[in-house]
């Protein structure tokens, strides 16, 4: 079973760090925020390998993930055997690449990766998110266990004024995930989805729940993203195709929250991770204090 992690955007909201680095690789600590993604959507049982969808601007990535013998033996023959072993480390994950050329939206970038999935089910993870402690991923495909190996999605609140952001489920609770006293909108809530739509006005919403980023999707949504039109912005949406796989199949929304997840997407999102994962670091967390200073206090820290 395969995890597909889209990557081929252009960063523009990193610009100018982004005019010759691919954002996936901008540090959180000292690890690319793509190895964290990668992580996480190894955790669930019977996920073996990433497909990470890069253009070919971005060889870099590629890169990252590739072994280096030379570097390591190097770093080794300087008694640098932990770094060398961190290097090591990210080289030997299961990632394989397939390309999205063109920026026709998320549907297409997942399409891209449709020879990839052996028509299994497959997870996408949002590339610009990651949940340190892995957990979202694995409580969605109990869910999906739980209903016949049906699709499942991750879903949060939103503000009504925010809803035209995400993509918004309609459906109702049927449940909640084992453990979890949860009802309507709580975290561990269970909906059955009756519909999505893509960046709605807020008059037309069908709810307050947005598709926070983690799907675990049924093979046959390829064969609708491959006849699936432009839709909001004009792009190639993957949620018009889910909207299209209710005609057939069960979806599930597991309610979520977010907050347990990092964004990257922003550079103030991006800097924010940065001080949440160093105040969580064993290693990191005294120095960053100490390194702030003055502006700790100010942080109330
Ligand atoms: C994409 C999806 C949207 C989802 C969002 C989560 O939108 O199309 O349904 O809610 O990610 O971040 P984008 O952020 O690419 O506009």
């Amino acid at each position: 079973m395969k995890a597909i992690i889209p990557a081929a955007g252009l960063g523009t909201r990193f610009l100018p760090a982004t005019k010759c680095s691919a954002k996936e690789l901008l540090p959180v600590l000292d690890k690319p925020v793509i190895q964290y993604v990668v992580e996480e959507a190894l955790e669930p049982e019977g996920v073996d390998g990433v497909v990470i969808i890069n253009s070919h601007e971005k060889p870099e990535i590629e890169r990252y993930f590739a072994s280096d013998e030379p570097f390591e033996q190097m770093l080794r023959s300087k008694g640098k055997d932990a770094l060398a072993d961190a290097v090591h480390e990210a080289s030997s994950l299961p990632v394989s690449f397939a390309y999205q050329d063109e920026p026709l939206g998320l549907g297409h970038a997942v399409y891209c990766a449709a020879n990839e999935i052996d028509d299994d089910p497959f997870f996408i993870l949002l590339g610009d998110y990651f949940v340190p402690d892995r957990q979202m991923c694995v409580n969605m495909a109990n869910v999906s266990k739980e209903h016949g190996g049906a699709s499942v999605i991750a879903v949060a609140p939103v503000p009504a004024d925010q809803v035209s952001r995400y993509g918004i489920i309609a459906g109702e609770c049927v449940g909640a995930l084992p453990g979890y006293d949860a009802q309507g909108e709580q975290e561990g809530a269970v909906w059955k989805v009756t519909g999505l739509v893509e960046k709605p006005s807020p008059e037309e919403a069908p709810s307050h729940l947005f598709i926070v980023g983690r799907y675990l999707l049924s093979p046959a949504i390829m064969d609708l993203l491959a006849t699936q039109g432009a839709g909001a912005g004009g792009e190639i949406q993957l949620t018009d195709a889910m909207e299209r796989l209710l005609e057939t199949e069960e979806m599930y929304a597991l309610v979520v929250d977010p907050a347990e997840g990092c964004d990257t997407g922003t550079p103030a999102a991006w800097a924010a991770t940065n001080a949440r994962m160093a105040l969580r670091s064993d290693t990191h967390r005294a120095a960053f204090l100490e390194e702030l200073g003055d502006a700790a206090r100010e942080l109330a820290l």
